[in-house]
């Protein structure tokens, strides 16, 4: 059988959940890593036992044994390596954000239009368990038309540090990073409706809490208190050409009294939490009535979610499936983000149409 040969782009924190991924999958052979720190490229592909390491990128990209990249770089550099991916005659699956801005995901997106490559953005949330069957009730339209979603993630002191808290690598802080997760599930589960306009505030009162050293966190290896340039928290109200809104917040610090996840959609003939925890709730026979999936988990399931998404890949890059995450979704999500930072720049409302 055809095997999927892949090699890795940057072989950081979450290279690791889309190697581990690609070692258990019978159909894929993994053949490089490349990181710009050649020893962890080293050390990540000796793990994983890919053949070879590269320092450079563009090396992996020329080597014809590669099928098909995953792109785990920071996010200013995404842009960059899918367009070359691509036009390598690559098949790409680039962790989200798609792009730190609109302009360079709309060049991406150009790329694509060009190619017959398979390009599938890293919205891991989409694979999980929990999503997927509540996909499956929505498409049997148990829930009727939605009309009105929320999407909530808030860390009270998570700014992570390091390139993450570097406006210009990362293109902005929780936003882009955890808020991207709960907005693109909404908006998946809604059915990728067209959005028309945006409003949203951004805020940078708390900074990056360094100074709390009485609880843990997590930190990137570089952490350092003194640099930041992201914002706190940010939230918005979004509204799509069918009627429908979504109400979204989420912060890396904020005084609430502990980190919560809430990603809720309402229709007409029944609403669904999937997160903190998958419950959907309907009508039947004049009763208010609670369904309680019965699955392995009601939340998100890291692993699986990897392994699932890592699967869609594999068998769209084989012609087998479609991606249920294709680039075009990756940047109309960062339409939604760039006009949520320009509605909290200009205090004004943001027309999408
Ligand atoms: N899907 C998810 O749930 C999820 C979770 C965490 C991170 N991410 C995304 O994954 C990406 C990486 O995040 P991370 O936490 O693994 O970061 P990281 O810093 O742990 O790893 C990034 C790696 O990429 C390498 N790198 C960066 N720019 C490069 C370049 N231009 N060329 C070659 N190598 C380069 C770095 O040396 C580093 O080893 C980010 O875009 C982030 O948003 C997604």
């Amino acid at each position: 059988m055809t095997k999927f040969r892949v090699g890795v782009i940057g072989a950081g924190s979450i290279a690791q959940s889309h190697l581990t991924a690609y070692s258990e999958n019978a159909d894929v052979e993994l053949i490089a890593v490349a990181d710009m720190n050649l020893e962890r490229a080293q050390s990540v592909a000796d793990q994983y036992g890919a053949r070879r390491a590269y320092a450079d990128p563009h090396e992996l990209l020329a080597d014809d044994e590669v099928d098909a990249v995953s792109i785990c770089t920071w996010n200013n550099s995404h842009a960059n390596w899918a367009i070359a991916a691509i036009e390598a005659g690559k098949h790409v699956l680039v962790e989200k954000p798609i792009a730190r801005t609109l302009e360079e995901a709309l060049e991406i997106q150009k790329a694509v239009e060009k190619s017959d490559r398979v390009v599938q953005v890293g919205f891991v949330r989409r694979h999980s368990p929990n999503c997927q069957v509540l996909k499956s009730f929505i498409d049997a339209d148990e829930l009727g038309e939605i009309y009105y979603a929320k999407a909530s993630c808030i860390r009270r002191m998570g700014n992570p540090g390091g390139w993450f808290a570097d406006k210009e690598i990362a293109g902005g802080g929780p936003l882009l990073d955890i808020g991207i997760h709960v907005l693109d599930l909404c908006w998946y589960l809604m059915g990728s409706p067209k959005v028309v306009s945006v409003s949203g505030n951004t805020y940078d009162r708390l900074g990056n809490r360094a100074n709390i050293t009485t609880m843990p966190r997590y930190q990137v290896a570089d952490y350092d208190p003194d640099k930041n340039s992201v914002e706190d928290m940010a939230n918005a109200v979004i509204r799509f050409e069918n009627g429908a809104s979504l109400l979204l917040d989420c912060s890396y610090s904020l005084h609430a009294t502990q980190d919560s996840i809430d990603v809720s959609v309402y229709g007409d003939k029944g609403g669904a939490e999937l997160e903190p925890a998958l419950h959907i709730a309907t009508e039947m026979h004049d009763s208010v009535v609670n369904i309680e999936p019965q699955i392995a988990s009601r939340s998100f399931e890291f692993g699986v979610g990897f392994a699932n998404e890592i699967q869609n890949f594999v068998d769209s890059g084989l012609g087998r499936a479609e991606t249920i995450a294709p680039a075009w979704h990756g940047v109309e999500i960062v339409r939604i983000l760039e006009a949520i930072y320009e509605s909290a720049e200009t205090g004004r409302e943001i027309s999408l149409v």
